[in-house]
């Protein structure tokens, strides 16, 4: 594990804006996939040795920024099976935070049960609130908003700090191109739920200069009633808090703009969280000839579009694997043996 992030090194301004605590294995390995050609793997499966995925670059932030305002109680919401819940229900436990989860209806799965045994393992207290509108309502009207030791983390950790992990991931793909451990990839596919990952690689890339054409797979419904929630335009407002923050203290950033690409609808299917026979087909595809575990609601469905983008593209293309492959069981038993 590296002390420092590249987000620090280009800017060090940040370091006295940006709290930060070092919980990741970074940088993650960039691999060749055997037998495509072209197909490339950025690992965020493995961030971190006991419970990967995209969500422990977003806490490298949030839990600093909870730790400097002496946070005391932090509340998230998400589906039932929501791994943002698991990895923040873990990292809020290393530091001393008690975690509230307001969650909504998913169809149900090995994934989401054991995700919910994980969250519970790592002492978060679980409100069901069945439908979506019923949760956000729960979330943003909360009477503990008031308090100054609470923090209300939004949805898939992607809040304008989290964000900024996925800037830094940016930052460090173009070290490891940089670095001729990958040829600059023409196509990054990575899904979409929350947005920040996204937005954050969107942010960063530009940063870089790497000039590789990012596709965002659409894998959560687009709109609550009226609000767009998983659409190019909420990108781009995560995209522009994250610019506002950057401009705001790093001057040589002054005129930083940065468009969000366009998301891919196609590989949606019926609903979020509900499997698709092309996410199915992929996920068999990327056990067997990969060995990289995916799951239905985002891996699968994004590695469908990014074994269409392979098969249509000349040059490389990366598939930035969001999702853990670190064996639950083990963490799971590790947590029991540790309980009191
Ligand atoms: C495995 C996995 N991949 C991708 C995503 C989507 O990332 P984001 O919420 O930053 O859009 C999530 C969570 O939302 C996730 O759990």
């Amino acid at each position: 594990m590296t002390t420092t992030r590249p987000i620090f090194q280009h800017f060090p301004e940040l370091v006295a804006h940006l709290p930060w605590q070092p919980l990741a294995d970074l940088p993650t390995p960039v691999q060749p996939l055997p037998g495509l050609a072209n197909g490339w793997i950025k690992r965020d499966d493995l961030t971190h040795t006991a419970y990967g995925g995209n969500k422990v670059r977003k806490l490298e932030f949030v839990v600093a920024e909870m730790q400097a305002r002496g946070v005391k109680r932090a509340y998230t919401f998400g589906a039932t099976g929501t791994n943002a819940g698991v990895a923040a229900a873990l990292m809020c436990k290393r530091a001393g935070v008690a975690l509230t989860v307001y969650t909504f209806d998913q169809p149900d799965s090995p994934t989401v049960q054991r995700n919910q045994a994980l969250m519970r393992a790592a002492g978060a207290t679980l409100v069901h609130k069945g439908t979506l509108l019923a949760t956000v309502l729960t979330f943003y009207l909360h009477p503990a908003r008031l308090r100054r030791d609470s923090y209300f983390l939004f949805a898939g950790c992607s809040n304008p700090v989290g964000v900024l992990g996925y800037v830094n991931a940016a930052l460090e793909l173009a070290d490891q191109i940089a670095a001729g451990e990958l040829p600059e990839p023409e196509v990054i596919v990575v899904p979409v739920g929350s947005n920040g990952t996204l937005a954050g690689l969107t942010v960063g890339l530009q940063l870089a200069g790497v000039k590789s054409r990012l596709v965002g797979v659409r894998v959560a419904e687009s709109h609550l009633g009226p609000i767009a929630t998983c659409t190019t335009g909420a990108v781009q407002q995560m995209v522009d808090q994250t610019t506002a923050f950057l401009r705001r203290h790093v001057p040589a950033l002054q005129a930083l703009q940065v468009q969000a690409p366009p998301l891919n609808d196609a590989y949606f299917g019926a609903g979020y969280g509900v499997p698709t026979p092309a996410g199915q087909a992929a996920i068999l595809r990327f056990a067997a000839d990969f060995d990289v575990p995916l799951e239905a609601t985002y891996s699968g469905k994004a590695a469908a579009a990014f074994l269409d983008e392979a098969a249509a593209t000349q040059g490389p293309v990366l598939f930035w694997d969001t999702f853990n492959s670190r064996s639950t069981d083990a963490l799971l038993q590790s947590m029991r043996d540790d309980a009191p």
